[in-house]
């Protein structure tokens, strides 16, 4: 285990923003990390935990430590003829993995193929994708607590997962390291193609008894024709969330812009795509130099190779400013901003 000084992180987010990090380590086990949290860099510096940097926007250089989590491994715990536990590190990269269930014929988690990022931050945000989220597999995970180098368990009750959320990203934001993760994965999988996305792809296809793999071949060639490949041009999946406003407001928005795009959530709220509205303003396709607005997505930023990440926040400002504007809705940032 190697602290590095003045790391480059280019390589570290799927953004794409060149920036350092004043200390850079990289942990491939507890261990590593219990030593180093015995470490006065360790005890006195700021502390940043990144994962597959897939959903972070770095606006300056990091001040302080960068612990990368690299911890592998892929374990069942437990197995009946039903269903398969699997505990797996928190390093592990989430898409290896969604295709190592596919293979082996374990369901739950094939509509959230092609996600970018690693298993141990999938909870934080509890990605999803096409009907299903990780909360739905998800048993429990480990975490190590970064002040007092304690290990504590979460359960998903514990976890108190949202759209897009859990208590990682809130009460408990920065701090615990998240060591590995447990799913259920069916071994008489449901399949899920409630998203209309994924029963056109099937239809097109001439497939009517979808298997797992269908499904996931069908969410990769969905997300391949709408989200741009980040190791082509840098971006982070979604920037913003999708907005939750009342049905009262969705029936007044409906006078004006008949066509609005929105999902019912419950007898009062209403889920809206924040993608239309950011089409819907004028922005789909905007380029500004090297950074804009994604041609086939609106909810996706990028940087076409150099931006800076305060000229993509700055972007982002404007977005959520003339989006209040037209529509009076607040839209949220989903990326971290660094
Ligand atoms: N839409 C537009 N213009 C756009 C984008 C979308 O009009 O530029 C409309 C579409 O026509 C469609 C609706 O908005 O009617 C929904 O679009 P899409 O199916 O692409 O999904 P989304 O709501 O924009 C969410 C997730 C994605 C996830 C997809 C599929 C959020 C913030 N984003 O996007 O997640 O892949 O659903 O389930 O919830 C991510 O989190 O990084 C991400 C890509």
């Amino acid at each position: 285990m190697k602290i590095v000084r003045n790391q480059e992180l280019v390589d570290f987010n799927t953004f794409g923003i060149a920036c350092q990090s004043e200390y850079f380590v990289e942990i491939k086990s507890v261990n590593d990390l219990m030593d180093l949290s015995k470490q006065d860099i360790y005890k006195n510096q700021n502390k940043l935990i990144l994962g597959g940097g897939s959903n972070i926007l770095f606006t300056s250089n990091f001040q302080g430590l960068i612990i990368k989590n690299n911890i592998t491994g892929v374990e069942i715990t437990k197995e009946t003829s039903d269903f398969v536990e699997v505990k797996i590190g928190a390093g592990v990269n989430w898409h290896e993995f969604v295709i190592y269930c596919v293979n082996q014929g374990w369901g739950g988690v094939e509509n959230l193929s092609l996600i970018p990022g690693n298993c141990g931050t999938a909870p934080m945000q509890n990605i999803g994708a096409y009907g299903v989220e990780i909360k739905d597999t998800f048993t429990k995970l480990e975490a190590f607590e970064i002040n007092s180098g304690k290990i504590a368990h979460f359960n998903a009750e514990d976890c108190q997962f949202g759209y897009r959320e859990s208590v990682f990203k809130n009460q408990f934001k920065n701090q615990y390291v998240i060591l590995n993760i447990s799913l259920r994965l069916n071994k008489n999988p449901a399949i899920n193609t409630s998203y209309g996305d994924i029963n056109r792809t099937l239809e097109s296809k001439h497939i009517s008894n979808p298997t797992i793999k269908d499904v996931s071949d069908a969410v990769i060639e969905i997300r391949q024709s709408k989200l741009p490949d980040p190791n082509k041009i840098g971006n982070s999946g979604s920037f913003f969330k999708n907005p939750i406003i009342p049905i009262s407001q969705l029936t007044d928005l409906k006078k004006e812009f008949p066509e609005i795009v929105s999902y019912k959530i419950d007898d009062s709220q209403v889920k809206i795509a924040a993608g239309w509205l950011i089409e819907k303003a004028g922005w789909k396709g905007k380029t500004f130099n090297n950074y804009g607005v994604h041609k086939n997505q609106s909810l996706v930023l990028v940087n076409y190779g150099g931006a800076k990440g305060q000229d993509i926040f700055d972007l982002s400002q404007k977005i959520l400013e003339d989006i209040d504007k037209k529509f009076q809705i607040k839209l949220e940032r989903e990326v971290n901003i660094i």
